[in-house]
């Protein structure tokens, strides 16, 4: 370890460092020199950097955790891979081998299920566009489908009349429980009426049968009472479709949610206000759910989460390749990863880790990525001591989000690896290559 002479500096300290509620810059606190027992220099040196990394053994225990929870206040619950969250062969087939179905929401995202080896049956179809093909071929397989708006209706009616059988679909709703903003763009809003009128025309109609009801209020919800509210809402339109139907609905799908380690941006998040845990939710959703867990049979609860699931099984290993002084007096670093790989560095504060010690003193800092681009910023305001070119800073949690809404804008897009259960590191997926990006243009 060098003890080089730090000069000494006086930082003019500026926004966005300082909020109402003190410092709202994260300090550094770690050094991570492996994940999961695997050397982050040796991964890098391999690999490359940036170099995404993903832990089977998180994956399997968040998943079991969840599951659990959630399954001890409501047996007959499954879960569906929500697939837009990491569709990664490799990272859907870990939970696939736990049990989850798939949750898709798009017409190449079921193609990509299929593939994987899942049958129709398997498949829970769900989003605000499905193309006809895609629709008519999901309904011959068997996939359950969730309608988002009345054209789909029609559509599932015209398929319907085509294969001269009735549909069994479900509905996706909108509500209120105080989780804003509402994402009432997807399905039908429940407290304006649309979605009862919604229901009165499936059940009307000679082609449809109506088989459940959907609902995913938002994500990284953080207060668990939400999912009480939204159960207590829904228990209470699934009893009055079925005083219309005449018949019990099979399913309530609750969608996903639930919060994963990260750190809202904007938010003031002290260590007390945790993330709740997957059994604060799983309690929430067994107090309001009594009675459709408790009747013979029972109605069918599925879930799809996606962020809680995936994200903390995720790190990005990237290293400082140019330091600077801004005119503001702050510090600044170029990373070799920026908003390219980590589109949801907007809204997400990552923690961000150092693969080694560091000398000198803490000063205020900006992480700046690759791009030749101003809005290339992965952390505007973050104290770290000084930093050395090269060294390779740990971001996580970044497992959600980040690789399926990655680009290939001005970079390559790096490899990706995962460290089995046992230790191995394997490749999920190399690194672009220019041949990658060429063979798709015709000219
Ligand atoms: C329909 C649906 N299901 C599941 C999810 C997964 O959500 P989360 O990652 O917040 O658990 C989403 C995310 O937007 C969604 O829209």
């Amino acid at each position: 370890m060098s003890n080089n002479y730090q000069k000494p500096s006086i930082v003019k300290v500026g926004h966005p460092l300082y909020t109402k509620h003190g410092s709202s810059a994260q300090s550094y606190h770690f050094v991570r020199s492996e994940i999961e027992g695997v050397s982050v220099s040796d991964l890098a040196e391999k690999y490359g950097s940036p170099l995404f990394v993903f832990s089977e053994k998180v994956l399997r225990e968040k998943y079991r955790q969840a599951s659990t929870a959630i399954s001890r206040v409501y047996p007959n619950f499954s879960f569906g891979w929500s697939y837009k969250t990491n569709y990664l062969n490799e990272i859907c087939k870990v939970f696939h081998s736990e049990g989850a179905i798939a949750e898709v929401v798009s017409q190449f995202e079921y193609e990509k299920a299929r593939a994987l080896g899942l049958s129709g049956k398997q498949i829970i179809y769900n989003g605000p566009y499905k193309p006809l093909e895609s629709l008519r071929r999901a309904v011959s397989e068997g996939a359950q489908i969730h309608v988002d708006h009345f054209q789909e209706i029609e559509d599932l009616e015209k398929i319907a009349s085509e294969l001269g059988t009735r549909i069994t679909i479900g509905i996706r709703v909108n509500l209120n429980v105080g989780i804003y903003p509402i994402w009432s763009r997807f399905g039908f809003n429940l407290e304006s009426g649309q979605a009862w009128a919604a229901v009165q025309r499936i059940v009307l109609s000679s082609k449809l049968r109506l088989g459940g009801v959907h609902s995913h209020i938002g994500t990284f919800i953080l207060d668990a009472s939400a999912y009480g509210r939204t159960c207590s809402i829904l228990t209470e339109f699934i009893q009055r479709i079925e005083t219309l139907t005449g018949y019990p609905l099979e399913f309530l799908d609750l969608g996903g949610g639930f919060a994963s380690q990260s750190h809202l941006k904007g938010t003031y998040q002290p260590p007390e206000v945790a993330v709740p845990r997957v059994e604060d939710y799983a309690a929430e959703i067994g107090k309001e759910l009594g009675w459709l867990a408790g009747r013979e049979p029972s109605t069918k609860l599925f879930m799809e989460l996606g962020r809680h699931l995936v994200d903390d099984a995720g790190f990005l290993i990237t290293s400082v390749v140019a330091d600077k002084l801004l005119p503001d007096g702050r510090r600044a670093y170029v990373l070799d990863a920026g908003v390219n790989l980590l589109y949801t560095a907007t809204w997400y504060k990552f923690k961000v880790e150092l693969d080694r010690e560091s000398q000198g003193a803490m000063e205020p800092s900006t992480l700046f990525g690759p791009l030749c681009m101003n809005i290339d910023i992965v952390d505007d305001a973050i104290m770290l001591p000084r930093l050395a070119r090269y060294q390779r800073l740990i971001l996580s949690p970044v497992g959600a989000y980040n690789v399926t809404q990655s680009m290939q804008f001005i970079q390559y897009r790096p490899a990706i690896v995962m460290i089995r259960e046992d230790g191995n590191v394997i490749l999920i997926r190399r690194a672009d290559t220019l041949d990658d990006i060429n063979r798709m243009e015709s000219c």
